[in-house]
C-alpha cells in the first residue's frame, strides 16, 4: 500500500511518499528555521502563511523525486493534530483535496503517533515496546502493546523536554532553534561540572520546571561572580550544557527504564524531536549491554516530517467513519 503524507503541524513544510508504512520512496522537508529565527520562536501565523507558499512546491518535488504519479497513491494523509491549528489545515486540506480529485482514502493522522511510528522506517520494529515520546510539546511515556494501542503511562506535570531545552538555550543566549545547539555545546563541557536537581515527583512523571529555575540561579551565581558566561565560546558555557544535559538525559532514561522493567519490556524506543539529542541516543544505546532490545528514528525521522505521519497512516490511522469531514485540533 502506498500512502503519500502530508506534515504542517508546526515550522516544518512536508511531503512523503511511503510503501506499507516501512519503506520510504520520497520524503521532503522544507524548514522554517530561518523565518522564525529573527523572532527567536515559531510565530503562528507566519508559519501558516508560509506553509501555504510553499506547500505545493514540497509536494510536486515528493512526486518528481519518487518518479511516481499521484495516480498511482491507495490514500493520502495528514497531520490532524495536535499542532498549530492555522498551520495544520494547510496540510489537511491539501490532503483531502488530492484525495478527492484522485478518489482515493483521506486519512487523519496523530502527530504524537507519527512520531513514535518514526521508529518504523526502514525497520522490522514491532510491538509490544516501551517509547519514550520527547517534543517540543510532550514528554510522555508510553505503553505500546499493538500497533494502535499506544497508552500514555507517565508525562509531565509542567514543561516539556524539547520546551525545557529551547528556553535553557534562550537563557545561555543561543539561537533559535535551542535544543540542537544546546547539544552541540554540551558534547565539548564536562557533564560533571555542577550538579542540577533531578525533581522528586511520582515514579512515572516528569517535571523540569526546577531543573530550569536551577540553571537560571547558576547562570546569576556565575554572572554575580564575574565569570563570562555571555560569551558562547566559554568552556563554562559549554560545561553548563553538558551539566543540563547530563541531568536531563539521565531522569528520562531511568523513569523510561524504570517503567519498562515493572512491564516487562524487553524493547525501549526513542521518540519525537529530542530523539535526535546526541546524548540521550548514546544512552539508550547503552542500554543494549543490560539486555534491551533499542530503537530510535534516523535523525532525519526524529524531528517533523511527513514519513512518519504515511507510516502512522498505515499502522495507527485515526479511527472515524467519515475522514473527509475530521477537523484539525490543536491538543491531543
Ligand atoms: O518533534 P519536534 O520536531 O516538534 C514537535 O512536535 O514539538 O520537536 C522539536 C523539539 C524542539 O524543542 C527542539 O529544540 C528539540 O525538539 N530538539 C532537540 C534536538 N533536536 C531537536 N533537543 C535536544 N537535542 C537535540 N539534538
Ligand atoms: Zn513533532
Amino acid at each position: 500500500m502506498l500512502i503519500f503524507g502530508i506534515e504542517t503541524s508546526c515550522d516544518e513544510t512536508a511531503a512523503a511518499l511511503v510503501r506499507d508504512g516501512r519503506e520510504v520512496v520520497a520524503n521532503v522537508v522544507a524548514s522554517q528555521i530561518d523565518t522564525h529565527a529573527r523572532y527567536g520562536g515559531v510565530v503562528p501565523e507566519v508559519a501558516a502563511r508560509e506553509h501555504l507558499e510553499i506547500i505545493n512546491v514540497v509536494i510536486e518535488e515528493t512526486f518528481k523525486k519518487a518518479g511516481i504519479s499521484p495516480n498511482e497513491v491507495d490514500a493520502f494523509c495528514s497531520t490532524a493534530g495536535p499542532g498549530l491549528v492555522g498551520c495544520l489545515l494547510v496540510g489537511l486540506n491539501a490532503a483531502k483535496t488530492m484525495s478527492l480529485v484522485y478518489n482515493k482514502p483521506y486519512i487523519p493522522v496523530n502527530h504524537l503517533n507519527a512520531h513514535v511510528c518514526a521508529n518504523f522506517l526502514g525497520t522490522s520494529l514491532e510491538p509490544p515496546f516501551t517509547c519514550l515520546l520527547v517534543s517540543g510539546g510532550h514528554t510522555q511515556i508510553i505503553n505500546a502493546s499493538a500497533y494502535d494501542k499506544l497508552e500514555i503511562v507517565g508525562s509531565t506535570i509542567d514543561d516539556a523536554t524539547g520546551e525545557v531545552y529551547d528556553k535553557v538555550a534562550r537563557l545561555l543566549g543561543l539561537p533559535y532553534p535551542g535544543g540542537i545547539r544546546l547539544d552541540k555545546l554540551a558534547q565539548s563541557g564536562n557533564p560533571k561540572a555542577f550538579k542540577l536537581p533531578e525533581a522528586k515527583v511520582g515514579e512515572d512523571e516528569f517535571s523540569f520546571s526546577g531543573l530550569k529555575t536551577a540553571v537560571l540561579r547558576l547562570v546569576q551565581g556565575l554572572k554575580a561572580e564575574g565569570h563570562d558566561v555571555e560569551n558562547l565560546e566559554s568552556p563554562l558555557v559549554a560545561d553548563i550544557c553538558a551539566s543540563f544535559q547530563e541531568t536531563i538525559t539521565s531522569t528520562l532514561l531511568n523513569k523510561t527504564v524504570n517503567f519498562a522493567k515493572k512491564n516487562g519490556s524487553k524493547t525501549i524506543v526513542l521518540a519525537g524531536g529530542v530523539a535526535a539529542n546526541s546524548r540521550l541516543r548514546e544512552k539508550l544505546f547503552a542500554l543494549k549491554t543490560d539486555g534491551y532490545e533499542v530503537f530510535a528514528p534516523q535523525m532525519k525521522y526524529c524531528t517533523d516530517n511527513a514519513a512518519m505521519v504515511a507510516s502512522a497512516a498505515y499502522f495507527n490511522p485515526i479511527k472515524t467513519e467519515n475522514p473527509l469531514e475530521f477537523e484539525v485540533f490543536s491538543r491531543g
